[in-house]
């Protein structure tokens, strides 16, 4: 296991669509403890393959916040099947983000299908911060990042400011 550096806006690789896992091979094992390994550092509640340079459909989420009880959860090929009618609004950040947050309001519930390292496919309804966690990290899969569901205005400020901060060859 190792903690692998994060991939930060601007970098383009974060706008790429991920492959599909495909087979679960011993690749994808070593992938997913670097992902948990790197997500727990951060600290983050999720991390997409994606935001360690693979472009591959993996998501690592663990909405415990307590070291000491950690409950990873590992999503290959995850896709949302249904969701609620209801809304919820959070106030969301992202690693590849670092320290800038705006209120997201998506689906308060999704029902997600997925396989787990066993190779074998699940299905699990989600509410509360799994649900966001899981729609946010979906969105990374696809290019998408959570600052497209803010205004244009908002999402043209904090991309500007990074990218100067990229240039200068620092954090924003
Ligand atoms: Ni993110």
């Amino acid at each position: 296991m190792s903690i692998r550096p994060l991939v930060i806006l601007p970098d383009s690789r974060l706008r790429l669509v991920s492959e599909p896992v495909g087979v679960v091979i011993t690749e994808i094992r070593g992938l997913v403890s670097d992902m948990l390994e790197t997500m727990y550092d951060a600290p983050g509640v999720g991390l997409a393959a994606i935001q360690i340079g693979v472009p591959k459909r993996v998501v690592t989420i663990d909405t415990s916040k307590d070291e000491n009880a950690r409950q990873p959860q590992i999503f290959l090929d995850p896709e949302v099947v249904w969701s609620s009618e209801e809304k919820r609004v959070y106030d969301e950040g992202c690693l590849s983000i670092p320290e800038y947050y705006g209120e997201v309001e998506r689906p308060e519930r999704v029902r997600v299908r997925f396989r787990d390292l066993d190779d074998k496919e699940q299905e699990i309804e989600a509410d509360g911060l799994l649900a966001t966690c899981i729609q946010h990290e979906i969105d990374h899969l696809n290019g998408i990042l959570f600052i497209d569901h803010l205004s244009k205005l908002k999402r043209d400020r904090v991309t500007k400011k990074f990218a100067k901060a990229a240039k200068r060859g620092e954090a924003a």
